[in-house]
């Protein structure tokens, strides 16, 4: 492995990356290690365009671009000195010639790389009187993106994603020299199932969402980790909130998972926290209080459960690994049979999206629960986490007792309907499909009453007068137990995970 000196502290990395790569490797840039940067992108091919990631190297006469130059053993370099100061200068105040003042209206401002570069290591003053180059504004690109290209600073990764990525390639760099816009082909949109990307990746106010522009300013945002719910691919996000509202998704880098992308379908996902929510607790069909809906479900258990009736237990690839690891115990703590579960499926690609549309297949298949999308056949009461499994299929079911997020078919003919938190309420883990368990933390408080599938589960215990149920709940006890009674989840659980996931054993 090569040894290079950065700065005067040694570092060794791997051979064949370039400077910047070897340093990102590391977990340094502008972590550490502060090398401005436009055009280059960890998951993108090098451009060498923008000019700003110049670097002194020892022995070497001009200064260098870190992005497109290899390591080598024994290599010097220099990121502070006053030539790469004044290098830097010097390709900002070009940046900047025809950049437009519009900084109080631009929705990049608060998460903008040209400003915050333009801080650090520009002048603070211009040198230029001359009008700046006027452009097109609010350019329609296609349905999710709007361009300004007065904003554009043509670092061209834009253009790069779409060619490399989805490799669709609608956007091009037109025109030469201080003509230069970037634009669509002609004839064509910017419609590709992961367009939304290009506003993550243009590090200027040029390319915003449709979704998201306008609608806040991002310094009122702060950022949750979180992950997709939308397939089992389980992308990593972080979810923006302000005043108990989420505001949108963008990626979480997990070079594991999604690299640092998410689709346009999963982007838009977060709006999910405010559509279609089962709202209200129900006793046979009407609406009622929660105490007296678990109280209601904890009696027909009980009485099923004296009669010897059956008890089926229908797990949801959309509850966490906690949750279903509370049903599976309460579904042995009433002597029923291990549940099952039915996986909603839609096209996938080769991308990110998967066909598996829910995050937590894979955990329901690793808990024990079987996939099955058949009628459950006679039961007393069934407990039903979900709403994948058609209400047909629990025609036989003389009690439904439905925990859901939102509201369906199956909670609409349940004998008792309970309000469960989506995801971005609560805190626990799925599992994807590759089986990486990730965790999610609460982002925003339901605007009714609804409690974490798990927590109405063991609530239900207590209802039905099981030892030790009820009372407080606690997740990360349960998903303490979790890891230690289930050998594949051994070791993995909410505290030990962290922010990049891990394997089950
Ligand atoms: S629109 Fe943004 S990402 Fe695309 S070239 Fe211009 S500055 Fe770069
Ligand atoms: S690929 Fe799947 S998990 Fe990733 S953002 Fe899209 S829907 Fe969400
Ligand atoms: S980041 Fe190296 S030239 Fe743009």
């Amino acid at each position: 492995m090569p040894k290079i000196e950065i700065d005067g502290k040694p570092y060794e990395v791997a051979e064949g990356r370039t400077l910047l790569q070897a340093i990102d490797d590391l977990g340094l840039l502008m972590n550490g290690v502060e090398i401005p940067h436009y055009c280059w992108h960890p998951k993108l091919s090098i451009d060498g365009s923008c000019r700003l990631c110049q670097v002194e190297i020892e022995g070497v006469p001009k200064l260098q671009i870190a992005c497109n130059t290899p390591v080598r053993d024994g290599m010097v370099i220099h990121t502070a000195t006053e030539r790469v100061a004044t290098a830097r200068q010097g390709v900002m105040e070009l940046l900047l010639l025809n950049h437009p003042l519009d900084c109080p209206i631009c929705d990049q401002a608060g998460e903008c790389k040209l400003q915050d570069y333009a801080y650090e290591y520009g002048v603070p003053e211009s040198r230029t009187q001359e009008p700046r180059r006027p452009a097109k504004k609010a350019v329609d690109l296609g349905p999710t993106i709007v361009l300004d290209q007065e904003r554009c600073i043509l670092c061209r990764r834009c253009v790069r994603f779409c060619r490399e990525v989805p490799e669709t390639g609608e956007l091009g760099v037109f025109a030469r020299g201080d003509e230069s816009v970037l634009d669509v082909f002609p004839g064509r949109q910017l419609d590709n199932p992961y367009s939304m990307n290009v506003a993550d990746l243009c590090p200027v106010g040029a390319l915003t969402t449709r979704d998201f522009r306008f609608r806040i300013r991002v310094w009122f945002l702060d950022d949750v980790e979180s992950v997709c719910a939308g397939c089992a691919t389980g992308c990593n996000v972080l979810a923006s909130r302000a005043s108990n509202r989420v505001y949108r998704f963008v990626p979480r880098r997990n070079d594991a998972v999604n690299q640092t992308w998410i689709c346009d379908e999963g982007r838009l996902s977060y709006k999910r926290v405010a559509e279609g929510r089962l709202d209200v607790a129900t006793l046979r069909r009407r609406p009622a209080s929660f105490d007296d809906a678990i109280g209601h479900a904890g009696l027909a258990l009980r009485e099923a459960r004296a009669a010897g009736g059956r008890i089926v237990g229908v797990a949801s690839p959309l509850a966490s690994n906690e949750d279903l690891y509370v049903l599976r115990e309460l579904l042995a703590a009433l002597g029923a049979d291990p549940g099952v579960f039915a996986v909603p499926r839609g096209e996938g690609d080769d991308i990110l999206l998967s066909e598996e549309r829910a995050p937590n297949a894979a955990g329901a298949r690793a808990l024990g629960f079987a996939e099955s999308a058949e009628p459950v056949g006679r039961a007393a009461v069934a407990l039903v986490l979900g709403h994948e499994l058609a209400p047909a299929a629990l025609a036989g079911v003389e009690q439904v007792i439905v925990l859901d997020s939102h509201a369906s078919d199956v909670s609409a003919g349940a004998a008792v309907a309970l309000p469960a938190r989506w995801h971005l309420e609560m805190s626990g883990t799925f599992t994807n499909g590759a089986r990486r368990v990730q965790r999610f933390l609460p982002v925003v408080e339901p605007r009714f009453e609804a409690y974490a599938r798990g927590e109405i589960l063991w609530r239900l215990g207590g209802a039905v007068g099981l030892d030790g149920w009820g009372g407080e709940y606690d997740v990360r006890a349960v998903s303490k137990r979790l890891s230690e009674q289930v050998p594949a989840f051994r070791g993995v659980s909410l505290a030990t995970v962290g922010d990049q996931g891990r394997e089950l054993g």
